[in-house]
């Protein structure tokens, strides 16, 4: 899979990254023993059960069940590739990898991804030396002085310039030999619609780039500088650039998020930069979409379990707006949500540079939770006569229904009765009519947290399997038992076909490796595997050789149980003449003879 990084590279990316440094990065950790515990950025969820363990340098999440190393976490988090995450990595922990001397087979692999990312670096730095030189890139700079942005913020956030003209970045990229395809594919550059050649999509404009949480620069917005259309260009999305997952600001904001607890988002480019030039880097803007529940589930990684969001808007109409498309997605999210409207004619950038921080922190602590904002803006709106209740209930209806937990659904259904002085019942009737219940769904369909998986009903699992699974976990986390466990051929007489893999590639990965637990998941491709590995060794357990012991004993003490029943169903097979089941079950215990012969043979030397 790792073709074209070399193995020694990618054990010096192994020991050198931490992953409780790059999960940290994206979810807010909290000491649990010796393990770490936050809120899970792969599902929804409002008690943390996504574990970390430095120790064993892997993570996994008792709600929807994702574990892995470092590696698969980045790939999963980032929807990145194992080349790119390894990268990723190397980059991050100063590895060199020695991208220029790749033999040609090796350079085509290197994804498209890669190249991509590759080829906006390039863009930014070019858009980037085109403000700070140069005529044109004098105006563009004297623009983002007199909106006053400093230096220091063009360039902690890279401000650029995109020259006029129709292929100055095109040129640039060809005259260094990049794929005019790839170009296109990154968002750079766009194919002429007639005859042939690209021209740039950013033209006449000052560019922000907008990063990942990686600080990889993965996009760009462009505004014009006078009142041309559209005063905004958006970049597209492209294989690294997701829009429902990416924020502008973001990789600035992380740390002063969990300080505060709080974050804030804010609609526009201007408005973020001018909040991070102040010291409110706990500030994030969406990219010309509406919040989606994944952006909601980074935020709530940012701003911890406690933390909260604070929705920024420069007008009523456009706060109502906001409020009612994304309180059903801060629901879900189990994300609290405010809304802080400022005062008329603001946006969040021309009130900071009027009035500063503290006053902007003085109107947040104003902010009011999103239900108590869309009542009291409905109640505004339609007033308290028996007409106006009628409105204000059916407004509110689909932000109840939303609310998923019956519990936090019913304390809303009071509070709006409470309000608008109607009883609890009526307001529940009327939001029940039509909309009957959700089914309620067995408990063990709820494993799959967020993920809308249509799951089997799992199988019935008896004692034989949860022995199998202990004894998984005792060499996990004993691995001083493995040597044992390989003497007397325990995993031959596993009936679980996944556990006898598992427990078979742990004798061999441990025998060779050591008991690296980390590398050993980099030993498969498939999740449900590392997911039960990850789960089986994250606990905390305390496991002494006379317990590991008492285990093995009992283990062989329930094979030769399962033997002699087998014996006795033979016997009574043969009894009743079920020649078919005779059969079978002769086979049965041909294959038990030859695991037993095995292993006598193996513990006996000689
Ligand atoms: P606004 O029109 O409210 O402008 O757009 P603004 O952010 O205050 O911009 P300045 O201060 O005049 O520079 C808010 C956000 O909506 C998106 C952008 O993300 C913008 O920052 N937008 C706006 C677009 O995507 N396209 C547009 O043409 C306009
Ligand atoms: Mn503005």
């Amino acid at each position: 899979m790792a073709a074209y990084i070399p193995d020694d590279k990618i054990e010096a990316i192994k020991n050198a990254s931490d992953i409780v440094d790059i999960v940290s990065e994206v979810v807010s950790l909290r000491r649990a023993g010796r393990n770490l515990l936050g809120l899970c950025p792969f599902h929804a969820e409002k008690t943390p059960s996504f574990t970390v363990s430095p120790d064993k340098q892997i993570f996994h999440c008792f709600g929807c069940g994702a574990g892995g190393n470092v590696f698969t976490f980045l790939m999963k988090q980032g929807g990145l590739s194992f080349p790119e995450a390894a990268r990723a990595l190397a980059r991050r922990y100063g590895i060199d990898l020695p991208t220029r001397d790749l033999s040609p087979f090796e350079k085509k692999k290197l994804t498209e991804r890669e190249t991509i990312l590759t080829l906006i670096d390039e863009a930014m730095a070019f858009y980037s030396e085109r403000l700070l030189s140069g005529r044109e890139g004098q105006q563009a700079m004297g623009y983002l002085l007199k909106r006053g942005m400093t230096r220091k913020t063009i360039d902690d956030y890279s401000l650029g310039f995109a020259p006029e003209g129709w292929d100055h970045l095109a040129r640039h990229l060809h005259s260094r030999k990049r794929s005019p395809a790839m170009a296109a594919q990154a968002g750079l550059i766009v194919p002429r619609k007639k005859g042939e050649g690209y021209y740039d999509r950013f033209r006449n404009r000052i560019v922000f780039p907008i990063f990942n949480a990686q600080n990889q620069p993965i996009g760009f917005g462009g505004r014009v500088m006078d009142d041309a259309l559209p005063k905004y260009l958006n970049g597209p999305e492209t294989p690294v650039y997701n829009k429902s997952r990416s924020l502008y600001g973001l990789n600035a904001a992380r740390q002063k998020c969990r300080e505060a607890g709080t974050v804030y988002v804010v609609e526009g480019y201007f408005d973020m930069l001018s909040m991070h030039q102040v010291g409110l880097t706990n500030t994030v803007a969406t990219l010309g979409t509406s919040l989606t529940a994944e952006h909601v589930r980074i935020l709530r990684g940012f701003v911890g379990e406690e933390g909260n969001a604070v929705l920024v808007y420069d007008s009523d109409q456009a706060g109502i707006k906001a409020a009612q498309r994304s309180v059903a997605v801060f629901q879900q999210g189990n994300l609290e949500a405010r809304i802080l409207v400022l005062p008329e004619g603001h946006d969040p950038d021309s009130f900071i540079m009027e009035q500063g921080p503290d006053d902007f922190l003085k109107a947040a602590g104003g902010a009011m939770a999103i239900f108590s904002f869309m009542t009291e803006s409905a109640v505004d709106r339609y007033g308290l006569n028996v007409e106006g209740k009628v409105r204000i209930v059916n407004e509110l209806k689909p932000a109840i229904l939303a609310i998923g937990d019956p519990v936090a659904r019913s304390l809303r259904i009071k509070q709006l009765a409470e309000r608008i002085e109607v009883e609890e019942s009526v307001v529940l009737d009327k939001i029940r009519r039509g909309n009957p219940a959700p089914p309620a769904r067995p408990a063990w369909a709820n494993v799959g947290g967020g993920r809308d998986r249509t799951r089997e009903a799992p199988p019935v699992r008896g004692e034989t399997y949860r022995l199998e699974q202990r004894l998984v976990a005792m060499m996990l986390q004993f691995p001083e038992m493995v040597a044992d466990i390989k003497r007397r051929r325990l995993t031959d007489h596993f009936s679980d076909p996944v556990l006898t893999e598992i427990g078979k590639e742990i004798i061999d990965h441990f025998n060779q490796n050591g008991s690296d637990i980390a590398s050993l998941i980099s030993r498969w491709d498939d999740p449900e595997k590392r997911a039960m590995v990850t789960r089986l060794s994250i606990n905390d357990e305390h496991w002494g050789k006379q317990g590991c012991m008492a285990l093995i004993r009992q283990f062989e003490n329930s094979i030769r149980r399962r033997d002699k029943a087998l014996l006795k169903r033979i016997e009574a097979a043969e009894k009743s003449g079920d020649d078919d089941l005779l059969a079978q079950l002769l086979r049965e215990k041909q294959h038990q003879a030859q695991r037993t012969t095995a292993r006598q043979s193996d513990t006996i030397p000689f």
